[in-house]
C-alpha cells in the first residue's frame, strides 16, 4: 500500500520549482541588463542635431543650452537641450575636445573629492548642495546673483571662478573650502557638471526644479 505524498513534502516538486525561477530569474536579468545598457549608453553629436532624446547626451551637449521643464507625461521635471549656446567663447567643441574636457571634470572631481560633501548622480554626501543638477541652479544665471558676485559674464565663468576661489563667495552658513583647482580643472569641471544636467535621471533630485525656481533654466 502506497502511502499518499503530499506535494509540499516532495522534494521533486521544491527542486522544479526552484530550477524554474532560477532559469525564469536569469532570463529577465540578462534581458533587463540588455534595455538598460541601452538606455545608459552615451548618445552622439549626430543625435543631438537630429534631436533624438537621450538619456545621456554626447559630451558635446556643452555646446548646447540645457533647460528643465516638467513633462505632465512622466510627472517631474526633464532636462530639454535646445538651441546652440556658447560655453567660455564657443559653440564649436568638437567630440574629442568636449570628450577630454569631460574627462578632465571627472578626474577633477574624484582628484578633490567633491563627493566627500556633495553628492553627484545619487552617490556622496548631504553636507553641500547636490551637484547632479547645480548647471540648472538659478543662483549661476542673469537672474542670480552669482554673476554679479564673481564680477563675470557668463555663468560658466561664473562657477568657475567660484570653484577656483570659494572662500571668497560664501553664500551659505557652510563654505566650500578652496581646494587649490587651476583654471583648467575649474573648465573641466565645469564642463562636467554641465554636461550632468543633461542626463535625464527621472526628476532625480526629486523636485530640484521646483525647489530652486531652476524649470524653463534661466
Ligand atoms: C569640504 C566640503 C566640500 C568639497 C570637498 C567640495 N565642496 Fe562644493 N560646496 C561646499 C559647500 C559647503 C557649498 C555651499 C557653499 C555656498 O553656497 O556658499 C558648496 C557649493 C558648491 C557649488 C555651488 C552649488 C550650487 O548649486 O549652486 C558648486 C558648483 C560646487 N560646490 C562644486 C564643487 C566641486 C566641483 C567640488 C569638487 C572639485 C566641490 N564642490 C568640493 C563644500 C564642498
Amino acid at each position: 500500500m502506497s502511502k499518499q505524498v503530499s506535494v509540499w513534502t516532495d522534494n521533486r516538486f521544491w527542486a522544479r520549482s526552484a530550477a524554474w525561477v532560477t532559469g525564469f530569474s536569469s532570463i529577465l536579468l540578462i534581458w533587463l541588463t540588455f534595455d538598460t545598457s541601452s538606455q545608459i549608453a552615451m548618445g552622439t553629436e549626430s543625435d543631438l542635431q537630429n534631436k533624438v532624446t537621450k538619456r545621456v547626451p554626447a559630451p558635446t551637449v556643452i555646446n548646447y543650452k540645457i533647460t528643465y521643464e516638467m513633462s505632465d507625461k512622466r510627472g517631474h521635471e526633464v532636462p530639454v537641450i535646445g538651441e546652440k549656446e556658447k560655453f567660455f567663447g564657443r559653440d564649436d567643441y568638437s567630440e574629442q575636445e568636449a570628450a577630454d574636457l569631460l574627462h578632465l571634470g571627472k578626474l577633477g572631481s574624484q582628484a578633490k573629492n567633491c563627493m566627500n560633501c556633495h553628492t553627484i548622480l545619487g552617490n556622496g554626501a548631504y553636507y553641500a548642495p547636490d551637484l547632479t543638477k547645480a548647471w540648472l541652479d538659478p543662483a549661476w544665471g542673469p537672474e542670480g546673483s552669482m554673476m554679479a558676485l564673481t564680477g563675470k559674464q557668463t555663468k560658466e565663468e561664473a562657477m568657475a571662478e567660484f570653484l577656483m576661489n570659494p572662500s571668497k563667495y560664501p553664500t551659505h552658513e557652510r563654505m566650500m573650502p578652496d581646494l587649490g583647482i587651476t583654471a583648467e580643472e575649474a573648465k573641466g569641471l565645469v564642463a562636467f557638471l554641465k554636461h550632468m544636467s543633461s542626463i535625464d535621471t527621472n526628476g532625480f533630485p526629486r523636485n530640484f526644479g521646483r525647489m530652486q525656481g531652476a524649470i524653463h533654466g534661466k
